[in-house]
């Protein structure tokens, strides 16, 4: 007997295509199954389309684009009309990954009407399906709203950059006593709808001890190796990134390296009159 019957389900990474578009039920099951899975950031087509080729089942269009696509150096400035355009494109260059939406800052904080009329426009103008915003208690009347509206939910707590001013600098959230409200706050954004949940530089044994007290997944960045999937920023690990970049980040591969050379290989053949060669030139 082979290991792959007909009706074993197929692993969230790693499987072959279904066909449709990854769902939060699937993510529900990989739980249940005790399955790892990756959700790497995405902000344009190509790129999405590389990720989604690779298998990786969730693709997340992140308020980080403030700073690897806008060039500010926090996720504050970014709007929802920055945001839109990015999601659509990621939508429509990948075919089975789900598509989820960071909610910027102030587009959601202010009540769960305002949460709702933002989603709505990720979801009907940019075809996401799934949002995710940040925090804990506090986000609960929205979470509850998003959730019982059909809108999927992803929460974010621990270091969540749109805070970053009240943190006073990027830092590990959840020592000690705030470890115990920030699995407060996860238990209490699952009752509340949500259906998986970020976990941000936070120590490992709290995020795995959050991982194993929730039915939802948690996603960690910056969280040890106990979290049910893991999210990263993809020119950090791409190797894009310039500079120093956080301890958590692990660098795959010299994409800024490989683009530099390329641009100076092209750039030293056009100056020489090497390119375009006759088989680049129409007749
Ligand atoms: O904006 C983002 O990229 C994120 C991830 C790092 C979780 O929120």
């Amino acid at each position: 007997m082979t290991s792959s019957s007909p009706h074993a389900p197929e692993p969230l990474y790693g499987g072959s295509p279904t066909g449709r578009r990854v769902s939060v039920t699937d993510l529900s099951e990989a739980k249940r199954r005790g399955e790892k899975w990756p959700m790497i950031t995405a902000y344009d087509a190509l790129t999405a389309r590389v990720f989604d080729e690779a298998g990786i089942p969730v693709l997340l269009v992140g308020d980080s684009a403030a700073m690897v696509v806008y060039g500010y150096d926090s996720t504050i400035p970014v709007t929802v009309d920055d945001l839109l355009p990015l999601t659509a494109a990621v939508v429509r260059g990948s075919r089975r990954a789900m598509v989820v939406a960071d909610l910027p800052f102030a587009s959601y904080q202010s009540s769960p009407a305002q949460a709702l009329e933002t989603s709505a426009r990720f979801m009907k103008e940019a075809g996401a399906h799934a949002v995710k915003l940040e925090g804990g208690a506090r986000v609960l009347p929205q979470v509850e709203l998003l959730a019982s509206s059909g809108v999927p939910v992803m929460a974010h707590l621990g270091l969540t950059p749109q805070s970053v001013h009240s943190f006073g600098g990027y830092k590990v959230q959840g020592r000690g006593e705030d470890g115990v409200k920030l699995l407060q706050d996860a238990k209490a954004l699952q009752s509340a709808g949500a259906f998986a949940v970020v976990l941000e530089v936070v120590p490992a044994d709290l995020a795995a001890s959050v991982s194993s007290s929730l039915e939802i997944p948690t996603i960690g960045i910056g969280a040890g190796g106990g979290t049910d999937a893991q999210v990263i920023v993809w020119q950090d690990m791409a190797g894009l990134t310039p500079g120093r970049t956080a301890k958590f980040v692990k660098k795959y591969a010299d994409v800024g390296g490989v683009l530099r050379d390329a641009a100076q290989a092209w750039a030293a053949d056009v100056v020489s009159g090497a390119y375009p060669a006759p088989e680049h030139t129409y007749e």
